[in-house]
């Protein structure tokens, strides 16, 4: 197992280029799931979760290769229907080759996920929105297994008690294509990749309307057709490195952006007193002056989004004043706080809120990373900390940051890799 090791204090300057977003990846390849026929997928970041998702379709008897940032899909009849625990435990968005697997093949045999440290992140509303379609499904031995000789369109309210769901709303989106008649999913995921989603089947053949809002209408049609797609940038792997240029007081000029995506973290950063250049394609973040703490409440889509929520309590940890967080997403995510108060924060846990008492100054600690978002949350704080940092089980880290030490070198951090 490798350990990051950052050597804090040196401010990021320079420009870096985001790689394509792991969230809208992983249901675009669960997609071509849909198809007999050559798909294309371009901006594939080489993640450890995109190969879990390669290797899950070539398990279901696809031949799928990442070559250069693009996935080649050859042509073939898969004809494999169960998704197996080994994989879908490693990674909770593989769960959404249920939706294909059973529109496409009539039957799936799907592998639960499992719970993880964030929280115990049931599926219920998968299973609600697949059996709206008038699938049979029955859980044997943490399997789901689902059939249905022909799915029917229906009108699914998919809201839960933490409002829409994002992997849920792909996953009954996905069955929809091919059911007979109209499908319309109401408290629809709003969230960016799910509309990249929709905009990929759409190029399959899919007839979708209303992708992006919170209703989403779905004619169903007899079969979809080989696609090519390129993959929206990963807007919170745009936010962490706007939170890196911020928390080293540095000057980053970050590429291949769609501010569009990020208007919540726009402006709780303008609320802390940042000003934030954006072009077409680009955003500068530049540090100019001492920082407001500021509140900040996670929300879906379009609301601040809870993968950034870790980032920002970083942030606020050494910025003067008290910063309530309040996590209404996942009420259990906060595994980084233990971790920053080893590097001195003062951050305290009430419920679902974390109260941040600013301090002057971080000081370097080993760490543990716990989730992929906590471990961006520890390498920030490492960036700024007085003194050498050890972050240990990076995996998490590499499950959704393509390059991230060499894209935070090449802004002259002093991070490196080394085994545990
Ligand atoms: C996706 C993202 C993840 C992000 C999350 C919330 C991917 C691959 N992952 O995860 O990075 O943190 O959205 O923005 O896109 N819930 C239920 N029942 C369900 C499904 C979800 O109660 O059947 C709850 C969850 O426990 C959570 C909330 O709904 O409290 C939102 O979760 P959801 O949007 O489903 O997250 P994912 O799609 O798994």
């Amino acid at each position: 197992m490798d350990k990051l090791v950052i050597e804090g204090g040196v401010r990021l300057k320079g420009e870096v280029t985001v790689s394509g977003a792991k969230n809208a990846v992983l249901p675009i390849l669960a997609a071509t799931l849909l198809t007999d026929e050559h798909c294309v997928i371009k901006g594939v970041p080489n993640l450890r979760d995109t190969n879990t998702m390669l290797k899950i379709l070539r398990s279901l008897g696809k031949n799928a290769e990442l070559n250069k940032g693009k996935v080649n899909i050859a042509a073939n009849k898969h004809t494999n229907h169960v998704a197996d625990y080994k994989l879908v435990s490693t990674m909770r968005a593989s769960f959404c080759v249920l939706g294909p697997l059973l529109a496409k093949l009539k039957k799936a045999k799907v592998s639960l996920p499992g719970g993880c440290v964030i929280g115990i992140r049931p599926v219920d509303l998968h299973i609600k929105g697949i059996k709206s379609l008038g699938a049979t499904i029955n859980i044997e031995s943490g399997y789901v297994l689902a059939h249905a000789a022909q799915l029917k369109g229906s009108h699914i309210y998919l809201g839960g008690v933490y409002g829409s769901s994002v992997l849920a709303t792909d996953n009954v989106m996905m069955a929809a294509t091919l059911a007979r008649g109209e499908t319309v999913i109401e408290s629809a995921a709003c969230e960016p990749e799910v509309a990249d989603l929709a905009n990929f089947l759409i190029q399959m053949g899919a007839k979708i309307k209303g992708h992006g809002t919170p209703i989403i209408e779905i004619e169903g049609v007899k079969q979809l057709h080989g696609a090519e797609h390129t993959i929206i940038p990963d807007r919170i792997e745009a936010g962490t490195l706007m939170i890196a240029a911020l928390i080293t007081k540095g000057d980053i000029l970050i590429k291949n952006v769609m501010f569009q995506h990020l208007g919540a973290l726009i402006d709780k950063l303008e609320e802390a007193g940042v000003s934030i250049s954006i072009t077409d394609s680009a955003i500068r973040v530049c540090y100019k002056r001492r920082l407001r703490s500021i509140n900040v409440t996670t929300l879906p889509y379009p609301g601040f989004p809870t993968d950034m929520q870790a980032q920002v309590m970083s942030l606020m940890a050494i910025t003067r004043g008290i910063s309530v967080i309040t996590e209404k997403i996942y009420p259990d995510r906060f595994m980084h706080v233990a971790e920053l108060n080893r590097m001195g924060a003062h951050i305290q846990r009430e419920g679902p809120h974390a109260i941040v008492e600013g301090i002057k100054q971080l000081s370097a600690a080993p760490v543990m990373a716990s989730d992929l978002r906590a471990s961006a949350c520890l390498v920030l704080a490492g960036l700024v900390a007085k003194g050498v940092t050890t972050v240990s089980r990076i995996y998490h880290l590499e499950r959704g940051y393509e390059n991230i030490e060499k894209k935070l070198q090449g802004l002259g951090a002093k991070i490196w890799r080394e085994k545990e």
